[in-house]
């Protein structure tokens, strides 16, 4: 157990599967200071779990996330001590980015629903990504007149043709999960009622293949 959770992720290991859930889903799983402090946690943990050879990360409930928590990421923490916000931010990158990058582990991101801004962190940095049709992908900021997030634009960026991040980020529509398998942003996209048994199909290939 780690000494500060606060449920705000869970984690089950199943037949050498690590199934890693982002758990506000009252909130839509916006990323929080206590869910940045868990993945960090979880990840440094099932890195040295012999049991979790392959790790999937998904969200609880309509959202796999709803991007970075606009009060507590970040109206909460502009008003305290900048060194806090630094530390915060760069524990955030730490785990979306630089851990799950450069993971030991193959990593699947499993969207279940919402997808928006800082979700798309994770999206990235996991190997594979299958999503839900129902799913729905968005960078939303254009709608509040600004560009969005440095790391949402690069994972547009590399994801996408350039036409067709330009549009993403410049248009401010959502694409459902089909529209991101054929972009790119997602390896595949079949209903949300088949999605968990496809990626528990992708991860045995992968435990059979020792990728580790
Ligand atoms: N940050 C903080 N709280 C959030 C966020 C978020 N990113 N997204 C949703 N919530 C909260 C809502 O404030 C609401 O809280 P409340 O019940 O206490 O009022 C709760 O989650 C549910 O949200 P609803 O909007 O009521 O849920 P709905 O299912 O109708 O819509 C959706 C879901 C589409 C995801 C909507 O919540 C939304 O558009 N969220 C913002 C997405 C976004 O723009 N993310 C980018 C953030 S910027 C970045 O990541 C860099």
């Amino acid at each position: 157990e780690n000494g500060h959770s606060t449920g705000e992720v869970l984690l089950s290991i199943e037949d050498g599967i690590a199934w890693v859930t982002l758990n506000r889903p009252h909130k839509r799983n916006a990323i929080n200071p206590g869910i940045v402090r868990e993945m960090v946690d979880v990840i440094d943990r099932l890195e040295m779990d012999d049991d979790a050879k392959v790790v999937v990360i998904t969200g609880a409930g309509e959202a796999f996330s709803a991007g970075q928590d606009l009060k507590e990421y970040f109206r909460e923490i502009d008003q305290g001590h900048p060194m806090v916000k630094e530390r915060l931010y760069r524990a955030n990158s730490a785990w979306q980015w630089r851990r799950l990058m450069y993971y030991p582990k193959p990593t699947i991101a499993m969207v279940n629903g919402w997808c928006f801004g800082g979700g798309y962190g994770p999206l990235f940095a996991c190997d594979l990504a299958f999503a839900a049709d129902e799913a729905n992908f968005g960078l939303s900021e254009i709608n509040w007149g600004i560009l969005p997030g440095g790391g949402a634009s690069k994972v547009a960026a590399e994801l996408l043709s350039f036409r067709r991040a330009m549009y993403h980020a410049m248009m401010g529509e959502n694409i459902d999960g089909r529209t991101a398998a054929e972009w790119g942003l997602v390896n595949e996209a079949l209903p949300r009622a088949a999605l968990k048994e496809r990626v528990r199909a992708v991860a045995r290939v992968l435990l059979e293949k020792n990728p580790v």
